[in-house]
């Protein structure tokens, strides 16, 4: 071999940081290493210095050193959990997105605790003499980073973080172990209540019952405690408790914590919103202020395509149902339905559901320039998403809806004009590509769903006689066409999921139609149908 050959070949070697690469994209994919060693490395890493009064030196050397291997043991148990949860139940793992917001929430819980424990109960206990310190460690709003990530990801992934949040402050507090039972009684209760909340005022009823439950573990704590305070070595030891009786430290801790509990729906109320905003959450709260119909899209959406409009809250009601059904997300289904088509806003008239009493425009018109015409709503409302912030969840919805169909009538349409005899072109050379939705294909089952409910929405409207068994041929032949294509190929779901899905979408629509089907009595002197295939009029891309 020639030495430029020999050269040649070296180049399209891989080099050697370019292979390590490789080997770590291997090992990252498998366990997910980069987010759960950040994860855990900076939690530990911060525990164990604000532990150490924030001195590398103490870390290392001093009283902190056999808290490392504490730490260092808990991170090999929760490493394990979190590598048991990828492989086992990789449904459960979280996005990269919220384990690095779950970890800075916590990072910052654990931080703000401990400079309060060196500093402000020391101050506030010099202030409030009459008061015992306990009252001071009750009154942190421990349960504030578990409501607000309820807000913002999964129940699973809040109990995930708040079993860290706990054993974090059980491991700051060294003795005061109990204290952590308090922090994960709080935090669990509290993301469950706020679940519940279905406006920012009802947060506030969230904090009040947060408040009850935290009381009353506060009183517990310091029952258990039995009246001495075992977390004097990290304060001053002249604010020793023995002055104060069991039952007087217990009820102070018991409004501490009531107190606490109250704050942390406040921290949660207030936090929420900025955390929506810079990081791009979609909370149920937002969710619900997005579906009032005085939002100015859907405002703009009614006035300028009222059969667009009609056809998204239709479509709502079947997404959620059909996400009830298979318990998934209704909210944002429905929410996410109302929003799907806006991109139609800018050209209403060139859609089917906005031309009841007038001429079609796509009459003369070339089928490719239709078919552009067609998709283009897809990217016109992710543009619209994106002036009016409606997030990445709902935008996401937008993209997906359509998935990578094809706009068939209007490929049809096109074959055909290119196979007449004069085109000078032929059926084949018409490009499928030009027709098709730019995707992606859904990639949940909440998405997945409404691709579904949209098409069978569109279809049934078209029906010349929605008789019940019409209707749900209707909605299996779209479900088949879905699952034949490949629509929903790249979705979490499951066939059981489609089928009760798919009986959903049949219940809402035969609710929906029943006044057009006709009764027996009503038929007479009319001819009869037998035949069930669906019969539509031309649709031409909802
Ligand atoms: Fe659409
Ligand atoms: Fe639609």
């Amino acid at each position: 071999m020639s030495h430029s050959a020999d050269s040649h070949i070296r180049d399209l070697r891989p080099s050697r940081a370019a292979r390590l690469r490789v080997l770590w994209r291997k090992w990252d994919r498998a366990l997910h290493l980069s987010e759960t060693v950040f994860a855990f490395g900076l939690v530990g890493f911060v525990a164990l210095m604000v532990q150490s009064r924030l001195s590398p030196r103490n870390l290392l050397l001093g009283s902190g050193s056999s808290s490392l291997w504490v730490v260092a043991v808990l991170a090999v148990a929760l490493l394990s959990l979190i590598v048991f949860v990828k492989r086992q139940q990789p449904k459960l793992a979280p996005r990269t997105k919220d384990a690095f917001v779950g970890t800075l929430v916590l990072l910052t819980s654990i931080a703000a605790f401990k400079l309060m424990l060196i500093f402000q109960m020391d101050i506030l206990a010099g202030y409030f003499i009459g008061v015992p310190s306990a009252f001071f460690l009750f009154l942190t709003p421990v349960a504030a980073p578990a409501m607000v990530l309820r807000l913002l990801m999964k129940p699973a992934h809040v109990i995930f973080f708040s079993v860290l949040h706990a054993l974090c402050m059980a491991f700051l507090l060294e003795k005061a172990y109990l204290f952590g039972a308090h922090v994960l009684v709080s935090s669990m209760v509290g993301a469950m209540f706020i679940a519940q909340a279905t406006t920012r005022s009802t947060l506030h009823l969230a904090g009040f019952k947060t408040a009850i439950v935290s009381g009353v573990m506060g009183l517990l704590v310091a029952l258990a405690w039995g009246g001495s305070f075992p977390i004097l070595s990290v304060m001053d030891p002249r604010l020793a408790l023995q002055e104060y009786s069991v039952i007087e430290t217990g009820i102070w801790c018991l409004v501490g914590a009531m107190m606490g509990g109250w704050l942390s729906s406040v921290v949660a109320l207030t936090l929420t919103p900025l955390m929506e905003t810079l990081l791009d959450y979609t909370t149920d709260l937002k969710l619900l202020e997005l579906a009032r119909m005085d939002h100015p899209l859907l405002r703009e959406l009614v006035l300028k395509a009222p059969g667009t409009y009609h056809h998204s809250i239709i479509v709502g009601s079947l997404c959620e149902a059909a996400a009830e059904a298979i318990g998934g997300n209704a909210l944002l289904a429905r929410v996410a339905s109302y929003y799907h088509d806006i991109g139609k806003i800018g050209r209403a008239e060139y859609f089917v559901e906005n031309q009841s009493h007038m001429k079609n425009p796509h009459d003369g018109m070339k089928p490719h320039l239709s078919a552009k015409i067609i998709i283009s709503h897809v990217k016109e409302g992710k543009v619209l998403a994106r002036d009016y912030k409606l997030g990445e969840a709902i935008t996401d919805f937008i993209m997906q809806h359509h998935g990578r169909s094809m706009v068939s009538y209007f490929f049809n349409k096109a074959q055909q004009e290119a196979a007449q005899p004069g085109s000078g072109s032929s059926a084949d050379g018409v490009s499928e590509e030009d027709f098709r939705y730019p995707g992606p294909n859904p990639k949940t089952r909440e998405t997945a769903i409404m691709a579904l409910a949209d098409s069978c929405e569109a279809a049934t409207r078209s029906l010349v006689d929605p008789t019940p068994a019409r209707i749900e041929a209707m909605v299996h032949k779209i479900v088949n066409k879905g699952l034949n294509e490949g629509l929903l190929d790249e979705a979490d779901i499951t066939l059981r999921e489609i089928r009760l899905a798919s009986k959903a979408f049949t219940r809402i629509l035969l609710g929906l139609h029943h006044h057009r089907v006709e009764y027996p009595d009503q038929e007479r002197g009319l001819p009869k149908h037998t035949n069930v295939t669906p019969i539509t009029k031309t649709n031409k891309g909802s």
